[in-house]
């Protein structure tokens, strides 16, 4: 592949970077470096490069502004116990993102490429990772097309990046349980939409929802299925699941990959996780009727959903046009508290990594 050229960076001093990691929140602050990559048709990835953070300078006629041929990941960089920093998972949030790419009809970044930038970068800016409690250092792989044309066709030049932003909670009020709201009004994905790739598009169309669920005295939207309008599919950007039953019986249901949900890799950890605790994991769809029915005999005890940025946040209230209801006592519930706790464990490395999933910069 191409050779990622390492620029000597401007980079600014302890006491700036202290000053940043004493109270990051999150997608605020950036690090000294980026990578940046170009691709042009007929010629491949070209000048890669990790550089200086800093402005881009784009034709006001670049495709992917107007058209969003735009296409992003979001994963974690983890100050390790001895010292070291880890990611968690890299070749997953890889994987995805070719999918991403080849949904928006964009070119492939290699697979190693991918890996190798991301490193790159973490490798780079390993001051920047912070040590705090339930602190990181989030990475943003992103990709867009850059041909100054206002034609709609597939472009023939993109720019790959990876940006990097030290982070604490993704919600400043830290595991206190979210209210939501079931939208009706908009849909976040339709069979054979985008539903199911990282791309820039999908987030744009979900903020009206969100301003509804907000407008309603919620934190956060709940996305139920474009068809039926029955089915619940994601919370904003995480996935959800639901407990059946408490104590070592307890079970897990989360809604099945029908093509119009985000395969998260939070949500695929939790399968594994759950299930080496023994608690049975169910995909299938599930419905809103399930939910309030369950809670109301008991049957559902806990939901919270999962996403890289906020790792586990439970559910508490929910509210929507067929009447609102408390999922347990509206306390972050137990298995939801230990699930979370396993993770971040993991994550972290307080606890063995015996599914590889922690990879070393
Ligand atoms: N669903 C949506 C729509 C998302 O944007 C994300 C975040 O990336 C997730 C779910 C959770 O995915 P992951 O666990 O891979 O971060
Ligand atoms: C997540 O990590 O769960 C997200 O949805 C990331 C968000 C900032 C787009």
């Amino acid at each position: 592949g191409v050779p990622l050229v390492v620029e000597d960076v401007p980079r600014r001093s302890a006491a700036e970077r202290a000053a940043v990691l004493a109270d990051p929140g999150f997608g605020r602050h950036f690090t000294d470096s980026m990578v940046v990559a170009r691709y042009r048709a007929g010629e491949g990835w070209v000048d890669a490069r990790l550089t200086g953070y800093g402005p881009l300078q784009l034709d006001p006629s670049t495709a992917g502004l107007h058209y969003a041929q735009s296409i992003f990941e979001g994963l974690k960089a983890y100050a390790q116990p001895d010292g070291s920093v880890a990611t968690f998972r890299p070749e997953s949030n890889a994987a995805r993102f070719a999918r991403s790419a080849a949904r928006l009809a964009m070119p492939a970044v290699p697979h190693d490429a991918f890996l190798t930038a991301v490193d790159a970068l973490v490798d780079a800016d390993r001051e920047w990772v912070p040590t705090g409690p339930d602190q990181t250092l989030y990475l943003r792989p992103y990709m867009m097309a850059v041909d100054p044309f206002l034609g709609v066709r597939p472009a023939s030049e993109y720019l790959f990046l990876v940006i990097a932003s030290p982070a604490g909670a993704y919600f400043p009020r830290g595991v206190q349980p979210v209210s939501v709201y079931l939208s009706e009004d908009y849909i976040r994905a339709a069979p054979g939409g985008t539903g199911d790739v990282k791309c820039a598009g999908n987030y744009a169309a979900s903020l009206l929802a969100q301003e509804q669920a907000i407008a309603a005295g919620c934190d956060q939207v709940v996305w139920l299925d474009a068809v039926e309008k029955r089915w619940v599919e994601e919370m904003g950007g995480m996935n959800l699941f639901f407990v059946l039953g408490s104590g070592a019986d307890a079970e897990l249901v989360t809604p099945e990959l029908t093509g119009t949900l985000l395969p998260g890799i939070t949500r695929e950890s939790l399968i594994t996780v759950a299930r080496e605790l023994g608690h049975p994991v169910t995909e299938r769809k599930f419905s809103v009727d399930e939910w309030r029915a369950g809670v109301a005999d008991g049957t559902v005890t806990e939901t919270f959903a999962c996403g890289t940025a906020a790792v586990i946040t439970p559910v508490g209230e929910v509210k929507g046009r067929t009447g609102d209801f408390t999922v347990g006592n509206g306390e972050p519930g137990p298995l939801t508290m230990e699930l979370r706790a396993r993770l971040l464990d993991v994550q972290h490395g307080r606890v063995p990594d015996t599914h590889g999933w922690l990879h070393r910069v």
